[in-house]
């Protein structure tokens, strides 16, 4: 089977939904509130195992109730834990999470707690992992110094690293020169490149910066306008799916871990994109992050009704 393998956040998500997001200083009486597994390295690890591959994380908790809810979640998923450590004096990473009814858009505070707390002796536990994987991935919700010697890992055994920049800040340039793929959106890739996004035309101008950079291969996720790939010769736009759109929250993190299962099981990069978008898609028609994750089953069955093309047949 296909291996993932990355350092990545472990974060427990608590989400208000309400009809309208408060202002400063109002109180808004909201509809329903959610306590569950998420942050972006953990749902993009846990959208690569439903999605086909084996998908192993390197990241560490906290010694309180918390990590238990992300353990449970490693544990239903059948996922691995053997690389998750728990650190002491510090709390497992929490997000609270505000979700608009009306235009399923959302924002996320985010504490990241143990995930701060990744050494490079977690990381080299792990070696054998990395050895044997067939894509590496990672984002920046860990400490920049893990994110660093995941990427020297990758690069130690010449896997394909994904680096989702996700969130946004200032990092080693690096880090962002050995992508093989860069899979930002609209404002992370405004922010590393300058340029300003509205339209795949946009993309294409940030694109070409990090193509300067070093980066091989370039995917800029632009929400409901789709999503723009170039590796500097050749271009993609896939528009976004059509679906019923309820919540958002975690949309990307399911768009990277499916590309991060197809790269992993070898699809060409136009059908990686395809089934990542299928991802990212279905997962925005559900409430939630980890679980609005989509199984490969229901990925495949949309890549074939969208684009007539059957992975199945062509990967299996
Ligand atoms: O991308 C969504 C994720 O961002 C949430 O699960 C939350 O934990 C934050 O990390």
């Amino acid at each position: 089977m296909a291996k993932v393998a990355g350092v990545g956040s472990l974060v427990v998500d608590v989400t208000a939904y309400a009809p309208h997001l408060p202002v400063h200083g109002e109180t808004t009486v909201g509809t329903m509130f959610r306590m569950g597994p998420g942050g972006k390295g953990s749902n993009q690890i846990t959208a690569a195992h439903r999605a086909g591959a084996e998908a192993v994380i390197i990241s560490k908790v906290g010694n309180d109730f918390m990590s238990e809810i992300m353990l449970d979640h490693y544990k239903k998923e059948g996922m691995t834990t053997r690389h998750i450590k728990t650190a002491d004096g510090v709390s497992t990473g929490a997000a609270l999470i505000e979700v608009d009814e009306k235009s399923a858009q959302n924002r996320i505070i985010i504490i990241k707690g143990a995930n701060d707390k990744i050494t490079d002796t977690d990381i080299l536990c792990a070696e054998d992992d990395f050895k044997t994987c067939d894509a590496v991935i990672t984002q920046l919700e860990t400490n920049i110094d893990s994110v660093a010697e995941c990427m020297r890992m990758a690069k130690k055994y010449g896997k394909p690293f994904i680096l989702n920049p996700a969130p946004f800040q200032k990092i080693p340039e690096e880090i962002i020169k050995n992508a093989d793929y860069i899979t930002p959106n609209e404002t992370e890739a405004e922010f590393f490149t300058g340029v300003h996004i509205e339209n795949a035309a946009d993309a294409k101008k940030a694109a070409a910066v990090f193509i300067e950079k070093g980066v091989k291969n370039v995917i800029i996720t632009l929400g409901k306008s789709g999503v723009y790939y170039t590796d500097g010769k050749t271009e993609i736009y896939l528009p976004a799916i059509k679906v019923k759109a309820v919540d958002t929250t975690g949309a990307g993190d399911a768009f990277n871990g499916a590309f991060a299962a197809a790269i992993a099981m070898n699809f060409e990069i136009g059908d990686a994109l395809r089934f990542a978008n299928a991802g990212g898609a279905l997962s925005v028609t559900k409430l939630g992050t980890a679980p609005s994750v989509a199984y490969k089953k229901d990925i495949y069955d949309l890549v074939l009704k969208e684009y007539g093309i059957n992975p199945e047949k062509k990967y299996e």
